[in-house]
């Protein structure tokens, strides 16, 4: 994997030479100079619909805050495609190219970077439990040179949105990865909050596409709803493992609004443009000098929305109780044209 080693020796801009470090200029060496404009390496787990749109409005904000990409500034952004193994050589490469922070886009490439790094600082974006992840001491004070955006699910809210459209169910299955930290704490709250409303919770998991449908496919056949958090895995094969459980004709509950546009049936949550946006700041203030170890991690868990995919809706059979249809919180998503086996 080539990593972008150009750093560029950037005309002083505004925002440039408030950032620009002492050149130091020993002769010969390629990058013992310090250099006039910053690197970020921008690591991404692999691409779904969320952590898209998290990397795109995260870009999006750079440029809005003067730091265009190949002109005063260096993205060096690699997506690991799903590979836990790739995201050890992405870091290697950040490492060696010694960029100038790491910006980590959900769990696992957290915490991978911050094995890699200890002078580095990292910023994270999206990890949903970072206490419970191991990247932080607290969210107010991470400590180290980590902070970043947590986008813990709020399963209460989405619990009692099963419980006021479902009002029958009395079964939930949980399905997801077990080997993501961010999925193992989500679904240990929605199962604690889940039973304390009187549910049986069920769980299945899988650890890639092929054995989450096969799980998938046994658990919507003895339970009444489905749930998954916000589970990368799951994520990825949002499309298809939706078909199974409308297959089943049950209502599958997801933990993001992405997957209810990629098929899931509903969800109670935030906007990820915004922690995007929002991780772009941090990221500068970094750049711009702050401890990220003393900036608290910014969680996003208010202002949230109630979505619900209208063909699922349709195809279902349900309609929505009143104070659901009434609440000016709800979107009612359309799916984009990809139903079916298309894969993209
Ligand atoms: N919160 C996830 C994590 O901690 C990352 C994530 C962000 C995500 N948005 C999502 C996962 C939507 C699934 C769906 O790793």
């Amino acid at each position: 994997m080539k990593t972008n080693l150009i750093r560029k020796l950037a005309a002083g801009t505004l925002a440039m030479s408030m950032l620009a470090g002492c050149s130091q200029g020993t002769a010969g060496a390629e990058s013992t100079a310090k250099e006039d404009s910053y690197t970020v390496g921008v690591a991404q787990l692999v691409d779904h619909t969320s952590l898209n749109t998290i990397r795109d409005a995260m870009f999006d904000e750079f440029e809005k805050l003067g730091y265009k990409d190949d002109e005063n500034f260096t993205i060096d952004y690699q997506n690991a495609a799903g590979q836990i193994s790739n995201l050890d050589t992405i870091m290697n490469g950040y490492a060696s190219e010694g960029v100038d922070a790491i910006v980590a886009i959900a769990t696992p490439t957290a915490q991978t970077a911050q094995n890699y790094s200890s002078d580095t600082p990292v910023i994270f974006s999206a990890v949903s439990d970072p206490v419970g992840a191991g990247l932080v001491e607290t969210l107010e004070a991470p400590g180290g040179n980590i902070t970043g955006t947590s986008d813990e699910v709020q399963v209460d809210q989405i619990a009692d949105l099963i419980k006021e459209i479902c009002p029958d169910a009395k079964t939930i299955g949980m399905l997801y990865n077990a080997g993501e930290a961010n999925s193992v704490t989500n679904t240990t709250n929605f199962r604690k909050y889940a039973e304390s409303l009187g549910y049986k919770v069920e769980e299945a998991t899988g650890t890639d596409l092929t054995t989450l449908q096969q799980a998938a496919d046994v658990l919507a056949s003895k339970v009444d709803v489905m749930f998954s958090p916000n589970d990368n895995t799951v994520a990825s094969g949002m499309t298809a493992l939706a078909q199974i459980a409308l297959d089943h004709k049950v209502p599958y509950f997801v933990g993001a609004d992405s997957m209810v546009q990629d098929g899931g049936f509903a969800t109670v949550g935030i906007d990820y443009e915004q922690l995007g946006r929002e991780t772009a700041k941090m990221v500068v203030d970094v750049l711009n000098g702050k401890n990220a170890g003393e900036i608290p991690v910014k969680v996003f868990k208010d202002d949230l929305n109630v979505y619900v995919n209208e063909a699922a809706l349709k195809q279902l059979g349900i309609e929505l109780p009143a104070a659901v249809k009434d609440n000016d919180k709800l979107i009612l998503v359309q799916e984009d044209a990809q139903d079916g086996d298309k894969a993209e």
